[in-house]
């Protein structure tokens, strides 16, 4: 049986681990707010990570490391730690990472990221940090897995047993640990205030309650893969934090419904991608944020104006006046710094429902493992 009362849908409706695991991300997400909030101070508890204020204070560096759905949490993890902890940080694909002469020091640290725990460019990729003097920590969904063995300090992103091979509720708690972990990062380095830490932890208290609210629009999203499955290329588009999650997108498209799909920076668009535009060729566009709100409705009009189609994601309170986009789903209002937890439920459902009405096998696309040891 698939089904339970976590997932909040009928059993007859689940009929694979996919869907399950994408239903049950608003369950999981209490459980790690509950679970690392205290009750009565609000305060932000990592318990399992043994390392002090003082320690974190001392890092001057931060480098994110992981592959595939991984690396697109590291890469929201970069700018939350940027924004957020005001500290220098960069991604890397591990793969790359391993083979080239990173320049790290003792004031690294060092945070793979790695649903499995096995995958073999991570750990090389661990393996070369450390080597540099990095300090390693380890965010991980597997406990005793050779990547938490062999990191100086372990964090879970307590996703739960994740079996379908396309990543969902593993990246959106691998998010929810990287989000909570740059404001400890901030307050250890005084660079976000109490009304600022307040304010991100209230607003997080609600998260679950907005991606439940997303995924009740999953019949609007069922109906728009009707039209949408029979196209052959795609365009994700995304700007800051949303590039991350626009990558994801595509990743997670191409992954189970084999259809070719890219993700861009939407700045990208004028330098090339936009010779792609034309009526074959639809283009999702991530645009919830506040802050690059009109920068991305001027993206969608030029795409539009190129006899380009559109799906735009945007918050629920935007003016949907000025937007040209063919089609809009809406998502709860949030903070910028929270969108990429919430824009990255409807690009699940996107691909999920394309891939089924193609007849794809969603838990175990082809040529695809779960885990990935060698590198
Ligand atoms: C995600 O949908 C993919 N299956 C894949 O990109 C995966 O995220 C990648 O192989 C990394 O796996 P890991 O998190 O177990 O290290």
């Amino acid at each position: 049986m698939l089904g339970d009362k976590v997932t909040g849908i009928p059993n007859h409706e689940l009929s694979n681990f996919m869907l399950k695991e994408i239903h049950e991300q608003p369950s999981v997400l209490v459980d790690i707010i509950e679970g690392r909030l205290s009750r009565d101070s609000n305060k932000l508890e990592l318990l399992e990570l043994n390392l002090s204020d003082q320690q974190l204070k001392s890092f001057e560096t931060v480098l994110f490391i992981g592959m595939g759905t991984s690396l697109h949490a590291g890469m929201v993890g970069k700018l939350w730690f940027e924004r957020i902890a005001a500290i220098k940080a960069e991604s890397d694909n591990s793969s790359e990472f391993k083979d080239r002469n990173p320049i790290l020091n003792k004031k690294t640290l060092a945070i793979s990221i790695s649903q499995s725990g096995e995958t073999g460019d991570t750990l090389s990729a661990m393996k070369t940090a450390k080597e540099s003097g990095a300090t390693v920590l380890n965010i991980g969904n597997v406990e005793g897995s050779p990547a938490s063995k062999f990191a100086d300090h372990n964090l879970s992103m307590a996703a739960g047993k994740e079996i379908s091979v396309a990543a969902t509720k593993s990246f959106e708690c691998s998010l929810l640990t990287l989000y909570m972990l740059a404001i400890k990062m901030g307050l250890a380095r005084n660079s976000i205030n109490s009304a600022a830490y307040n304010s991100m932890i209230n607003e997080l208290s609600k998260l679950p309650k907005m991606v439940t609210k997303i995924l009740e629009t999953k019949t609007q999203i069922e109906e728009l893969c009707s039209y949408y499955y029979k196209y052959n290329h795609f365009l994700y588009l995304g700007r800051n934090l949303n590039f991350p999650i626009a990558l994801e997108g595509a990743l997670k498209l191409k992954e189970i419904s084999y259809i070719h799909a890219e993700g861009y920076p939407s700045g990208e668009l004028k330098h090339g991608p936009m010779a792609l535009i034309d009526k074959n060729m639809p283009v999702v566009v991530v645009m919830s944020s506040d802050s690059f709100f009109s920068r991305n409705l001027n993206t969608v009009s030029e795409i539009v104006s190129q006899g380009g189609k559109v799906i735009s994601v945007v918050s629920e309170d935007s003016d949907t006046r000025s937007n040209k986009a063919d089609n809009v789903i809406s998502i709860p209002k949030s903070s910028d710094l929270l969108s990429p937890l919430l824009t990255a439920i409807p690009l699940q459902l996107l691909a999920y429902y394309i891939a089924i009405k193609r007849g794809c096998n969603v838990d175990q696309p082809r040529n695809l493992t779960k885990s990935v040891p060698t590198d």
